[in-house]
């Protein structure tokens, strides 16, 4: 008879959206899909109660170790990428759930340092990037010349760490809030722009730096955040793409984008010290 293959035990750091979302998923289709929990922590670990059994609360970052994740996956903010990552990785793989963090150059080596030297892969997620396979096959074969990812969304739906928005109006349509490098975006908009920082993973012969990206306001969005990627390599080679991903008024997240994050999840099953995108 065929072995059954050993189940993933998975670390949950985080639970908001993303967190409770795979925290039910792998309580309800765990068992099938071979992953179990071997932990959840969050800062305020009363949020828990009645949803997580008191035996899988992490109450205490620090302890991460002692529950023996195979995979951890960060899905809370990206100070904690800054703090735990390379911990994090000394131990299991790690699946980022904010891959804006990696936008600054220092952590971004340490990481790709840390998996190396542990044998540990460092997962990023596709999240709302489509293509991002294919782009990372053409960064590999070297003929990757320019990449931008634009991403526009109802006014509602930015969380800003700087205000470019301003005071808006419904009715006042397309605005152009930034243009430039992902590294520059990134610290402006972390929660937004994550599909950009997979971008510039895939496309790491740019890199943040090399990558660009933009954000706009539209008005006339109410019910989906607008993702295009604009893909160009050498010979006149070039793809575009427009993702339509259907989103709740204010929300940060697209809802396919939640279970995009199942899908890199079920993938992290271990690929060597090194960055993939899943
Ligand atoms: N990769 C992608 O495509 C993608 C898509 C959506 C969200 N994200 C990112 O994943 C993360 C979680 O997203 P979400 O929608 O679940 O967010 P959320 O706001 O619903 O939940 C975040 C959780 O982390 C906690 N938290 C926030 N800041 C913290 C800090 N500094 N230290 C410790 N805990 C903190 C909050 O209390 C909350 O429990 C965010 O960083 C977000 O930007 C990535």
């Amino acid at each position: 008879m065929a072995q059954k293959p050993a189940t993933l035990q998975i670390g949950i750091v985080g639970f908001g959206h993303l967190g409770q979302f795979l925290t039910e998923k792998i309580q309800k289709d765990g068992v099938d899909a071979g992953l179990s929990l071997a932990f959840v922590w969050n800062r305020n670990p009363e949020k828990l109660k009645g949803a997580v059994p008191e035996e899988l609360v992490l109450h205490s970052l620090q302890d991460f170790p002692q529950r023996g994740a195979d995979v951890i996956v960060e899905v809370c903010h990206p100070q904690i990428v800054k703090d735990f990552g390379a911990q994090f990785l000394s131990k299991s793989h790690f699946l980022v759930g904010s891959p804006s963090a990696l936008s600054d150059p220092d952590l971004n080596q340490q990481l790709r340092h840390a998996a190396k030297h542990h044998g540990r892969t460092l997962y990023v997620p596709s999240g709302a990037l489509w293509g991002g396979q294919d782009i990372q096959k053409l960064n590999d074969c070297g003929t990757l010349t320019a990449l931008l990812v634009r991403m526009s969304k109802h006014p509602s739906c930015f969380r800003l760490a700087k205000d470019l928005l301003g005071a808006w109006k419904e009715d006042e349509g397309r605005r152009v809030l930034i243009s430039g490098s992902v590294a520059d975006i990134c610290p402006i908009a972390p929660n937004n722009v994550n599909t950009m920082a997979a971008a510039a993973i895939a496309g790491s012969t740019l890199g943040f730096t090399g990558v660009r990206g933009e954000l706009v306001s539209d008005t006339a969005l109410r019910d989906y955040h607008v993702v295009e990627v604009e893909v160009t390599g050498v010979d006149g080679f070039t793809v575009k793409t427009v993702r339509m991903n259907p989103a709740k008024i204010g929300a940060v997240t697209g809802n396919a984008t939640y279970n995009s994050f199942w899908s890199s999840l079920l993938l992290c099953t271990g690929h060597g010290g090194r960055v993939y995108l899943c």
